[in-house]
């Protein structure tokens, strides 16, 4: 064995994570970074905390002066616009005792009351519109900061909370929670305060009113205020839960529309109807339910308003009729209760206590908001362990030089954090001098996609470390770091655009200018370079709109074999010092391989960059400068191909003469063979 580190070391190496990451710190070697007290280190996962719903801090945490403003102005205008209503109860009252009152004077009041009337529209209006211009402005103000906050928190997670959280439910939540949102703190949260202070207002009026009238009309309260919130909760409740399934049977479709090949390939369509179906079935049985609950609740309201109309009737009548037998004049006496009084009265209770019930929705929409923020906000102040979009001191070093490529891995050892207690790389060292191409090679799941993700730094190792150039990568700034890096996925992904966007991706320049890519002479020669080395070319000219065919959603207009060579295409436009090719060239046919093979030696041979490739074809890696066969996690042979052929039993050798022993194109036969 070359003088090279490689350990494989036979020593059950399994300590917790927790115990890991409070090592690290001590143990640390050859630069290795300080690793934060395992007591501060957030959890992967989302936090899970006792909490049901945001505090009203963190609820308004994106409201800045403007917006505090915007919705003092719009409670103010909430306020008017509720202590309006029992103001045209006290004129509703007035005009009754006009009309019975002496025909002489009518037609003077009745000029001043519709004056009176037309003064409250005026406020009305300016109230009700600064209410809902202000609060709307605020709240969507507010919730457009939140979603964007948010997204972008998303964004900076490390990879390892993707692995604990479902990408796509953390996507759905941006439409669904900022939907709640979005309702509950514009127009709704107003609301609460015109209910409020029509509640408020009224039952002042009511009192001072006829304040006996008043006191046994309150005794109705729980009877149209319960009806009122029972048709409120009946309806949210409905609407909760059937959008739930609404949502659930959403999923379904939208995940077989996703899979709509795969759909077609296991026959599934009707079971995926049949599941749409049971949803949907739910969701109708709790539409009837709404329906009957609606019915009901509307009924009892009418039931408490007839009932309440009754008993104010009576005794407003008996309280006018005992005043009129002890002689009391009203036009004398202000204190004599009069039609006018009792009808304003009764009104402005009624309505004060309707607004109980009114003000329920929004009410109920505000604390749903607080609930739907909840989620939102935890991941927002989630301080992510490997932040994607650090700035400033925190960010770590540029160095000032472009990378020699010089990489090293020291007893790494490394466990997934959806598998904590499983090592993915057993404490294992390597050394990949600047230049040189290395392959590693190794059976499904012996971790050899997992050290190229140790090195881009989508996840950070538990104890060991990883040196760029002789500096431990967790020291380096992280655009730096994975600007250095050519890397093809095992799955390369494409982006919605054209190829040429898809190419011009690579390149930091192109993403650091928002917007459209540019279309420059410059450029262009760029990419065609590009898909030139990655034998592209010829198959994108071959389309009639070249490389501004459109590659579809997630690629899907391009074959695996030409979406990789894209992939390859973008990897190579950067002139990376660090070629990362995990089974970049596997859906290629053995001619198209070879090609692009030719271009990447080509490079390699003018030793622009180091390369690590992975590969099962052992044909594809046999003039790699190293190569270093992994098994379990653990490096357990290192060497040139001829080397370690050397020892027949080895691994290597195995996983050689299953291949056929030397053809790429034999590779298709062995699988054949196994598949027989
Ligand atoms: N995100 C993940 N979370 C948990 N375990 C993972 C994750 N990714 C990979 N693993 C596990 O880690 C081990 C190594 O996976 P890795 O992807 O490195 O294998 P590989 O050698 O690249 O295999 P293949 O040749 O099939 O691509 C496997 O047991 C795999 O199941
Ligand atoms: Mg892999």
């Amino acid at each position: 064995m070359s003088s090279h580190t490689v350990l494989a070391t036979a020593e059950p190496i399994a300590p917790t994570i927790d115990e890991d990451v409070i090592k690290s710190g001590e143990e640390a070697e050859g630069g290795a970074v300080e690793t934060k007290d395992a007591a501060t280190l957030p959890e992967a996962k989302t936090v899970q905390s006792t909490q049901k719903s945001a505090t009203y801090a963190q609820l308004f945490s994106t409201a800045d002066t403007l917006d505090w403003v915007l919705m003092a102005v719009g409670t103010l205008g909430a306020i008017v616009t509720g202590g309006c209503f029992p103001f045209i109860n006290v004129l509703f009252g007035r005009m009754i005792d006009a009309v019975s009152s002496d025909p002489a004077d009518f037609a003077d009041s009745v000029k001043i009351l519709a004056l009176d009337f037309v003064w409250v529209s005026i406020v009305q209006i300016g109230a009700c519109s600064t209410q809902a211009i202000c609060w709307t402005l605020a709240g969507e103000r507010q919730t457009h900061k939140l979603r964007e906050r948010y997204v972008r928190s998303i964004l900076r997670q490390e990879i390892g909370f993707f692995d604990l959280n479902s990408p796509s439910q953390l996507a759905t939540r941006v439409g669904e929670s900022s939907g709640a949102l979005q309702d509950g703190i514009t127009r709704k949260a107003s609301e609460i305060f015109q209910y409020g202070a029509q509640f408020l207002g009224s039952y002042a009026v009511g009192l001072y009113l006829c304040w006996k009238l008043a006191l046994v009309l309150v005794t109705a309260l729980p009877l149209i205020g319960g009806a009122g919130a029972y048709m409120v909760m009946a309806i949210t409740t409905a609407q909760n839960s059937v959008g739930e399934n609404y949502a659930a049977a959403g999923g379904v479709a939208t995940e077989s529309l996703n899979a709509i090949r795969t759909v077609n390939s296991l026959n599934m369509h009707a079971w995926v109807i049949s599941k749409y179906r049971f949803y949907l079935s739910e969701a109708m049985q709790k539409g009837i339910r709404k329906g009957l609950d609606v019915g009901l609740g509307n009924g009892a309201i009418f039931l408490s308003f007839f009932l309440t109309y009754a008993l104010g009737f009576y005794y407003g009548g008996s309280l006018i009729a005992a005043d009129m037998d002890r002689g009391c004049n009203p036009t004398q006496d202000d204190s004599c209760i009069t039609g006018g009084k009792v009808i304003a009265t009764f009104f402005s209770i009624v309505m004060g206590s309707f607004s109980i019930g009114q003000s329920a929705p929004a009410l109920t929409a505000f604390f749903a908001a607080k609930a739907a923020a909840l989620p939102m906000i935890e991941i927002i102040e989630r301080e992510p362990l490997i932040d994607g979009l650090a700035t400033g001191e925190s960010a770590g070093v540029v160095p000032a030089e472009r990378s020699k490529g010089h990489v090293e891995i020291k007893d790494i050892v490394f466990a997934y954090p959806s598998r904590p207690n499983i090592n993915a790389c057993d404490n294992y060292s390597l050394d990949i001098t600047a230049g040189e191409t290395v392959a590693l090679v190794g059976a499904s799941g012996s971790g050899k996609s997992t050290i190229i993700s140790l090195l881009l730094r989508f996840y950070d190792v538990q104890s060991g470390g990883i040196f760029l150039d002789g500096v431990d990568i967790r020291k380096l700034n992280l655009r730096w770091l994975r600007s250095i890096y050519g890397y093809v996925g095992q799955e390369p992904t494409l982006f919605a655009g054209t190829i040429f966007d898809n190419i011009a991706y690579g390149l930091d320049s192109v993403l650091l200018e928002p917007g459209n890519v540019p279309r420059d002479d410059a450029l262009r020669e760029k990419v065609i370079a590009a898909a030139k080395a990655a034998n592209a070319h010829d198959f994108i000219s071959s389309f009639p709109l070249g490389y501004d065919t459109d590659v579809g959603s997630n690629g899907v207009a391009m074959s695996g074999g030409q979406k990789q060579r894209i992939a390859i295409a973008r990897a190579l436009i950067k002139k990376p010092a660090v070629l990362l090719l995990d089974e970049a060239t596997s859906a290629l046919d053995a001619t198209s391989e070879r090609l692009v093979q030719e271009s990447i030696d080509a490079l390699q041979k003018q030793k622009a960059q180091t390369t690590i490739v992975i590969a099962h074809r052992l044909s594809t890696i046999r003039n790699a400068d190293k190569i270093f066969v992994i098994d379990k996690g653990s490096i357990v042979a290192m060497g040139k191909h001829d080397e370690l052929l050397r020892d027949p039993t080895s691994l290597y050798s195995t996983l050689w003469a299953k291949q056929g022993g030397h053809a790429s194109s034999s590779n298709l036969a062995a699988l054949a063979g196994a598949a027989n």
